[in-house]
């Protein structure tokens, strides 16, 4: 195994967490494709149940496809541990289910993932969990909302649609001594352009279904932080049984080996794309944490070494022209999700809030020609051309 964090990034992509020589000399970690383990008698039997050998059982409980991807997201995070899941949302639910117990209180901002949201405000509730929503950065009503009884703050950067970025050393001035865990969902930006754990954060979690992967094919989410707190999540997992498959977990190797390649690129790419649509005069506004423009451009300078692959962009206020637009695309995809090699392309107000009256999307800061396109690997040439063509063609409806 080679996860010296001493290596460069792209060498810990490509070797950290996978055994040197494994048991059949491939260059790639197997996929070991089982649901049991078998004893070879009763004496290997007992050595695990005495602790005497680590070695694996069932599948739910861990496998060695799974162990190898943990280890690389580790020293991609420079965590002490990872966890992986069958999904982000796992992850999610998982780590807030163990973490909080009735009478407890969590604190949640508000524009985290919408699925995050809903769980925490709606569902949490039953277990008698109370949850407060507070705004993105406004770190006075943060302070304010913390209670004696508060145990979990959770919260994303950047966010999702407009990429808010949470100022981690100001966060982290807030709950130090507090005996609060702070959980960062640092999806949106990666290990490769934010480290929150090294601000102080307890616990990160990312849809590794999105950048990790890379590829848009596969559903996965993982737990980063110091082995005291992910142990007992892990062992609540094993009941729990959001578990990650080996197949998942091969394809999560094989798109972290170019992980870091992707990000640089994704990164040089995007910044190209919200800077040439911030010079178009039919773009009404670009939120990019990498322009100038964004109001949070200055934080994220400083804590950030990439800003991502999202681009969020206001076109005219209409449905029926944001829909033309999108319509009229050649190369990227509509679709939800990010991070992939496919550009994808979506318009939240049709596609994520389709069950919101106008006047509820207005509430929510979810306009009618709000864009949110997910740059990919395909040339930045090709992407600007398809937009500035679509664009175009809808001007003309
Ligand atoms: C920021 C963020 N967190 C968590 C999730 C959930 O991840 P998954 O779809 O892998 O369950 C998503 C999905 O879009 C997301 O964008």
């Amino acid at each position: 195994m080679s996860d010296k964090p001493k290596t460069g990034y792209s060498t810990r992509a490509v070797h950290a967490g996978e055994i040197r020589y494994n048991e059949y000399g491939s260059i790639t970690t197997p996929i070991v494709q089982t649901s049991t383990f078998i004893f070879r008698n009763v004496e290997d039997i007992r050595k695990l149940v005495t602790g005497d050998v680590e070695r694996f059982e069932y599948g739910r409980y861990g496998h060695p496809t799974q162990l190898a991807a943990e280890r690389k997201l580790a020293a991609l995070e420079e965590a002490e541990d990872a966890v992986l899941f069958s999904s982000g949302m796992s992850a999610i639910t998982t780590s807030l289910l163990f973490l909080l117990k009735a009478g407890d209180h969590m604190i949640i901002t508000d524009d985290a993932y919408k699925r995050t949201l809903d769980f925490c405000k709606s569902y949490l509730g039953r277990y008698d969990i109370e949850c407060t929503v507070v705004k993105m950065c406004d770190y006075e009503a943060l302070e304010k909302a913390i209670k004696p009884n508060t145990r979990v703050f959770f919260s994303e950067s950047p966010t999702n649609p407009y990429l808010n970025i949470m100022d981690l050393e100001r966060l982290m001035g807030i709950f130090k001594n507090r005996g609060i865990l702070v959980i960062s969902d640092s999806t949106f930006a990666t290990p490769y352009n934010q480290q929150p754990l090294k601000y102080g954060v307890d616990l990160v979690i990312h849809s590794a279904t999105k950048y990790l992967a890379g590829h848009n094919d596969i559903l996965s989410g993982v737990l980063l932080g110091a082995k005291k707190l992910t142990d007992p999540i892990r062992e609540f997992l094993k009941i729990t049984g959001g578990v990650i498959d080996p197949n998942s977990s091969y394809l999560l190797i094989r798109g972290l080996k170019t992980f870091a390649l992707r990000m640089e690129r994704l990164n040089q790419s995007a910044q190209e794309v919200a800077e040439h649509l911030e010079k178009l005069p039919g773009i009404k506004r670009v939120y990019y944490p990498g322009l100038p423009s964004h109001p949070h451009h200055e934080v994220a300078r400083q804590q950030m070494r990439g800003y991502g692959s999202v681009v969020t962009f206001e076109v005219k206020d209409d449905v029926e022209y944001a829909l033309a637009f999108l319509s009229n695309l050649e190369i990227l995809n509509i679709g939800p999700s990010l991070g992939g090699v496919e550009s994808l392309i979506t318009h939240p107000a049709t596609i994520s809030y389709y069950m919101h009256t106008k006047e509820e999307r207005t509430a929510l800061g979810i306009k009618d020609g709000l864009i949110r396109l997910a740059v990919g690997l395909e040339d930045t040439a090709d992407i600007i051309d398809d937009i500035d063509r679509a664009l175009e063609k809808a001007g003309k409806i």
